[in-house]
């Protein structure tokens, strides 16, 4: 079974939320980098949407290494209604922390932690980046940049890094934080 998650933003995803079972759609893809899963422990962050790319992270990781220790920090606003399959994360055998409004940094035990993974809102993930980088611990973030040809073409998803401006589509989505956050 394959899942999406949708946040409907545009034209494009306003179609895709339009979609009905038995329709078929064309994808293209994937393309770019994608977060390292050969790790032996990580702490995982997600806010909104940015939670379901860390919920297929997790069960990657937990595939490739089933003693990895992953901790799964997820961040919503008060509103959301959390799916039983994000629960269900818990018997993938993951420490997972739920916080509902707020910053999810006050949730994350970041001196436990050598690597983090976030995805989410920029915010968010520039907060996890700069306290990432005042503790000494590595962090990656998956940006999220509107798109256009998304093979690295036009350009119109560029990101400003400490070295030079680079493609999100195709050099990213996932940077290391402190290339992108100062
Ligand atoms: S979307 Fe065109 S270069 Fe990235």
């Amino acid at each position: 079974m394959l899942i999406f998650l949708i946040e409907e933003l545009g034209e494009g995803t306003s179609l895709l939320r339009t979609v009905k079972k038995g329709d078929s759609i064309k994808l293209y893809g994937p393309y770019g980098n994608s977060f390292n899963t050969d790790v032996d422990e990580v702490a995982l962050v997600g806010g909104g949407v940015g939670i379901a790319p860390m919920y297929y992270l997790a069960k990657k990781i937990k595939e490739k290494n089933p003693q990895a220790k992953v901790s799964l920090y997820i961040g919503l606003n008060g509103e959301t209604q959390i799916d039983k399959l994000f629960l269900n994360l818990k018997n993938l055998g993951l420490d997972v922390k739920v916080k509902f409004g707020g910053y999810i940094t006050d949730i994350i035990e970041f001196e436990k932690h050598k690597l983090v993974y976030a995805c989410g809102p920029d915010p968010m993930m520039e907060k996890v980046a700069l306290i990432c980088k005042d503790k000494n611990i590595k962090s990656y973030v998956s940006l999220d940049k509107r798109m256009a040809c998304g093979v690295g073409a036009c350009l119109g998803c560029t990101v400003k890094t400490k070295n030079r401006n680079k493609r999100c589509c195709k050099d990213g989505p996932i940077f290391l934080g402190s290339d992108v956050y100062e």
